[in-house]
């Protein structure tokens, strides 16, 4: 028996609110993470286990939220980024292909450069880092091969607790509370995005038949260290531990785009939606409702 949804990555900050929204849907979804044993196990790696897994389920549709996101993981292991980022996606695409159904892939601001941001769906890509180079050759490879099959949404700065595990939120908040310092560059600009309202956006564009590249991204644009502290400021912390520096003193593997970030105006207009700022999203921040890592998959 088939299963409507597969859902990758349903252990992170996007996956988690995805998992969330289409349960509310009341449709059926297989959910793939390693990190909790509620989901499938799925390594974007393998291939032949990608193939497995999709035979099984069978999916009308494949909410791609898995990747390496560790951008300076990717820029120092190039060859696990193409792995998890290119050849995973890539048999998801050929397996949609010679099925049959629909595939929503995440992809990112970081398929700029940072010299004219933010950026609309007509701006060109010249992506930086081996992450965002990875991104990008798999939007290339799904518009040209899964064409009317395929959404592509593309997002940055996502906020949100995920199911399992640590992001930008819960890292920067136990820091705080520890009374640590948090040196964030205060030349990266980009646009807070909320995880459930990007899962609620993307999922609307899916229920519309949407197609190709949409930019899905909060209205405020922000440095980082000016995130940080209305991050810290949300949650009764000190913002004054949250020290701006030039990207050049965090020595990071990976090349940025400092003028980054997206308008996601199009996306807004066809959906009717004002996407949430910084304010809502902080607001709204809860734990996935409908996603528990501990009871049994949802398959
Ligand atoms: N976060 C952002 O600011 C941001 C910005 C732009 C675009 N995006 C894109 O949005 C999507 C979701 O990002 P996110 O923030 O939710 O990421 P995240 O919180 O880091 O979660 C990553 C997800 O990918 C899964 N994953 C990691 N390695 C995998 C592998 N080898 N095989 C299968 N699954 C794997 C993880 O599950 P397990 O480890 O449990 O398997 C987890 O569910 C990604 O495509 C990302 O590139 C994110």
């Amino acid at each position: 028996m088939s299963t409507p949804h597969l859902l990758i990555g349903a252990t992170g900050q996007v996956g988690a609110q995805l998992a969330a929204r289409l349960a509310a849907a009341g449709a059926g979804v297989a959910a793939t993470g390693r990190r909790t044993p509620a989901a499938m196990p799925l390594n974007l790696a393998d291939a032949r286990q990608v193939a497995d897994v999709l035979d099984q389920v069978r999916p009308e549709t494949v909410w791609l939220a898995g990747a390496y996101t560790h951008v300076d993981g990717c820029e120092a292991h190039p060859e696990v980024s193409h792995q998890v980022n290119v050849a995973g996606p890539l048999a998801v695409a050929a397996w949609v292909r010679a099925h049959g159904g629909r595939l929503v892939f995440f992809s990112t601001d970081y398929v700029f450069d940072g010299s004219a941001g933010p950026y609309g769906e007509e701006a060109s890509p010249h992506p930086l880092s081996v992450y965002g180079r990875d991104k990008r050759s798999v939007e290339l490879a799904l518009l040209a091969d899964v064409p009317g099959q395929t959404l592509v949404v593309r997002t940055t700065s996502v906020y949100g607790f995920a199911a399992c595990g640590q992001g930008f939120i819960e890292r920067l908040t136990d820091s705080l509370r520890a009374g640590r310092p948090v040196r964030l560059p205060r030349d990266q600009w980009g646009n807070p995005t909320s995880a459930a309202n990007l899962a609620e956006a993307t999922y609307r564009l899916w229920s519309a038949g949407a197609t190709g590249i949409w930019h899905v991204a909060g209205p405020d644009y922000l440095t980082r260290d000016a995130w940080g502290r209305a991050v810290a400021a949300h949650f009764g912390l000190n913002p004054a531990l949250v020290e701006g520096v030039p990207t050049a003193a965090l020595a990071q593997a990976a090349p940025r785009p400092l003028a980054g970030g997206l308008v996601s105006a199009r996306a807004e207009a066809f959906l009717h939606m004002n996407f949430w700022d910084a304010a809502t999203g902080l607001a709204h921040l809860a734990a996935p409702v409908g996603w528990d890592p501990h009871s049994p998959s949802r398959t």
